[in-house]
């Protein structure tokens, strides 16, 4: 996992703007995957506990065992800010993580859709605070870890 892609200033921009989100993780990870459901609605199915799907978005969202889904994603961008001078250290994790996903059926290029769901939280919750500098740090961020996430999904072709 890249890390030296992020400047020292990046980081530091990281951190700043991330304590504002880790405040209250459910509720900004709420609306992460709300703004995921409305740009992709067929995500919604892929959540499913105890065999049941959910009706609507709303009811996802308001689902205990979602939730705690809500929780893990944000513990893992988490221990992402906490580890900014060494992200190889969470590499197997997260490549286990994407093998995770896959056997779900989550599809690479939703995590595409999820890094823009992420910067619109991250907007959403910073304001004006949210300047093209911080958008940018975040970006490489949030790439550095579904890169190693790709590296779980064994149908890629080598060397992705
Ligand atoms: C397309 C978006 C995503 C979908 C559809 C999805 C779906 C799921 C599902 C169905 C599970 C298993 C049930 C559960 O634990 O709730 C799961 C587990 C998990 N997900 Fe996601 N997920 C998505 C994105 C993410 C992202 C972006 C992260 C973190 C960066 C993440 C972190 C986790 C973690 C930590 C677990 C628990 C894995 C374990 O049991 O060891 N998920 N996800």
């Amino acid at each position: 996992m890249e890390s030296g892609a992020l400047s020292r200033a990046q980081r530091a921009l990281i951190r700043e703007s991330w304590q504002r989100v880790r405040g209250d993780p459910v509720q900004h990870g709420a609306v992460l995957f709300g703004r995921l459901f409305e740009l992709d609605p067929d995500l919604l199915p892929l959540f499913q506990y105890n065999c049941k799907q959910f009706a609507s978005p709303q009811e996802c969202l308001s689902a205990p065992e979602f939730l705690d889904h809500i929780r893990k994603v944000m513990l893992v961008i988490d221990a992402a800010v906490n580890h900014l001078e060494n992200l190889p250290c969470l590499e197997e994790y997260l490549c286990n993580l994407g093998k995770k996903h896959q056997a779900v059926g989550v599809k690479v290029e939703s995590f595409s859709t999820v890094g823009e769901s992420l910067l619109y939280m991250l907007e959403n919750c910073l304001g004006t605070a949210f300047c093209p500098d911080v958008q940018e740090a975040w970006t490489k961020l949030y790439d550095a870890v579904v890169k190693a996430m790709q590296r779980g999904w064994d149908a890629l072709p080598e060397g992705d």
